[in-house]
């Protein structure tokens, strides 16, 4: 399974106890955290079996362009490739940015698998419920599948999920606002000043900020930030070996808080880069 690293942290233990080998394609932050075509291809073997792409991506925020996807989908096709797409965050894009779905081509839908669900679009996670759109013939493999993982599900959680699906989020654009608007105040707050850089999400609840140039990895920056300040940020080296380095934000906090989280990290970066100095 070639897959974006950074990733949302589940997947590995998911990949692994399918029985599938995780391969790591690394997301780049000069190509703004988007998979590259040329990326994959390069880490294709005659074992390789599904492209697992995530647009919006947790933890980078970064959403695939349409010529992202094709380009991918073009490689999926010659390496006869399944894509699995997880959306989860689709409804929380960013004003002014597009989403795309590998579902989008009708030239490739033979070979796609969308997931999602209400955790995310409708602040639902404790519900545990969400979807899959496939292929016919995958669908009907998946079903009993899913009906030995899942007969727990309550009834009534189904139809709910059924019915919130079937019109667009009534709070997804507002948290959408807010959660762009808080990405704008941590960079106005950390961006030129504070020697941290910070990467702008288009889409769901994170923000990265890259704190290298303190010289500490980011589970240090967090853990002293936490220490020091009580500003709990997670480190970027839990989503992967490519983000070390790096931390992440949450951008669910109302925004006096936000701006008062990102006003203690400034100061952070700026006692650790005293001290390195
Ligand atoms: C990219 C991604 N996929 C899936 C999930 C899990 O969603 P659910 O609560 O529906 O299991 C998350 C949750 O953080 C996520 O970030």
């Amino acid at each position: 399974v070639l897959i974006g690293d950074p990733m949302y942290a589940t997947y590995e233990g998911l990949i692994a106890q399918s029985g599938a080998r995780m391969v790591p394609v690394p997301l780049r932050p000069e190509h703004g955290f988007r998979m590259q075509a040329a990326d994959v291809e390069a880490r294709i073997t005659p074992r390789s079996r599904v492209l697992f792409l995530n647009t919006p991506h947790n933890p980078t925020g970064a959403v695939l362009r349409a010529e992202d996807i094709r380009a991918l989908a073009e490689v999926a096709r010659a390496h006869d490739l399944w894509i699995l797409s997880d959306e989860v965050y689709e409804e929380m894009t960013f004003p002014g940015v597009t989403f795309t779905s590998p579902l989008d081509f009708a030239d490739f839908a033979d070979r796609v698998v969308v997931a999602s669900s209400i955790s995310k679009s409708h602040a639902a996670p404790g519900f545990r419920s969400g979807w899959c759109v496939g292929p016919a013939e995958f669908c009907e493999r998946l079903l009993p599948l899913s009906e030995t993982m899942l007969f727990g599900s309550q009834p009534f959680i189904s139809d709910m999920t059924a019915l919130a699906v079937s019109e667009p989020s009534p709070v997804a654009p507002g948290m959408a606002e807010r959660f762009a608007r808080r990405a704008r105040l941590i960079a106005d707050t950390l961006g030129g000043t504070s020697g941290l850089g910070v990467h702008r999400p288009e889409a769901g609840m994170f923000a990265l900020v890259d704190v290298r140039a303190t010289g500490l990895s980011g589970l240090d920056f967090a853990t002293s930030l936490l220490d020091r300040h009580k500003v709990a940020v997670m480190p970027g080296e839990s989503f992967g070996a490519g983000l070390s380095g790096w931390v992440r934000l949450s951008l669910t906090q109302p925004d006096d808080r936000t701006t008062l989280a990102a006003n203690r990290i400034a100061a952070h970066a700026a006692r650790t880069l005293g001290n390195a100095a």
